[in-house]
């Protein structure tokens, strides 16, 4: 039995993935705030287990003791791979920077950045000494390489999830049974967040109609699709410890 554990996973990318690893060797479990009821029943009908935890990952104080919870649910000897996909993610504050709230530019960081380190944290001291398959898949966004203006927030927080990505898997490098990790963008996928971004004004976001122009020209990807081709990364010869890559670049 795979064990794999997906923040976000009630919606948007996060469903995508989850829906490309229904399968009765698999074990999902799901941390986010809300769960998806349509995914618990498609779970069910192809005989996967899957289990929700209710997170909000703002509440950092809070990762330790849900991470015990799924760990309680994860036996070593059933066991033939962990894997852990931080996709759970928020795009707002949008806006310059004399125009944001400091309580939500603290909000977005918690989310965006130190809840996955912090998960990370857990998932990597909990399964130290397991031989099996380890690997950590970062959502992350061309926003980490590329500076937007209006996202500052946002860019600064992927680039520094890329980073701590590359730092760990250094550390993990010197261990004898190491956790992989990887960061990967996903391209621009048809979720709530596009949605969010088509509704700022041109003030906060000067880009904004090029995001329009997307999802009026079916340019956005589906998040079907998107899981699709991060499941296989997940689970592919091709996972390269430390290695931060562009999903549009591999498949
Ligand atoms: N969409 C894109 O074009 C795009 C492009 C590049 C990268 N990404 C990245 O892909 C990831 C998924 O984005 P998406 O587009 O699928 O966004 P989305 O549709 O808005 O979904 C976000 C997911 O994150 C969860 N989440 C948000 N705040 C949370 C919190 N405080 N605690 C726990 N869970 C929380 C939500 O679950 P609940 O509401 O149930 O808590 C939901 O499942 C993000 O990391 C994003 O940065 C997206």
């Amino acid at each position: 039995m795979k064990h794999i554990i997906v923040t976000g996973h009630s919606k948007g990318l996060g469903a995508g993935i989850t829906m490309a690893l229904l399968n009765e060797n698999h074990y999902i479990h799901g941390i986010s705030r809300t769960d998806n009821t349509d995914l618990q029943k498609l779970a069910a009908a192809k005989g996967c287990k899957m289990q929700f935890y209710s997170c909000d990952l703002s509440h950092t104080d809070t990762i330790e003791s849900t991470m015990q919870l799924v760990f309680k649910n994860i036996k070593q000897d059933e066991c033939e791979g962990v894997y852990l996909v931080n996709n759970a993610g928020v795009i707002h504050p949008i806006g310059t920077l004399e125009t944001l709230d400091p309580m939500q530019m603290d909000l977005h960081m918690r989310i965006n950045l130190l809840a996955p380190m912090y998960l990370i944290r857990e998932f990597v001291k909990q399964f130290n000494d397991w031989k099996t398959e380890k690997r950590v898949l970062n959502i992350s966004s061309g926003a980490a390489l590329n500076p937007y203006h209006g996202w500052s927030n946002y860019c600064t927080g992927k680039a520094g999830l890329d980073m701590f990505t590359r730092c760990i898997a250094t550390e993990q490098e010197e261990v004898p049974h190491p956790v992989k990790l990887m960061g990967v963008a996903p391209g621009i996928i048809d979720t709530e967040m596009q949605t969010t971004i088509r509704g700022t004004t041109d003030e906060q976001f000067i880009h904004r109609q090029k995001f329009v122009e997307l999802k009026e020209t079916g340019q956005l990807i589906s998040p079907t699709l998107a899981g699709k081709n991060l499941v296989e990364l997940l689970f592919s010869a091709d996972f390269k410890n430390g290695e931060i890559t562009d999903i549009r670049d591999q498949y």
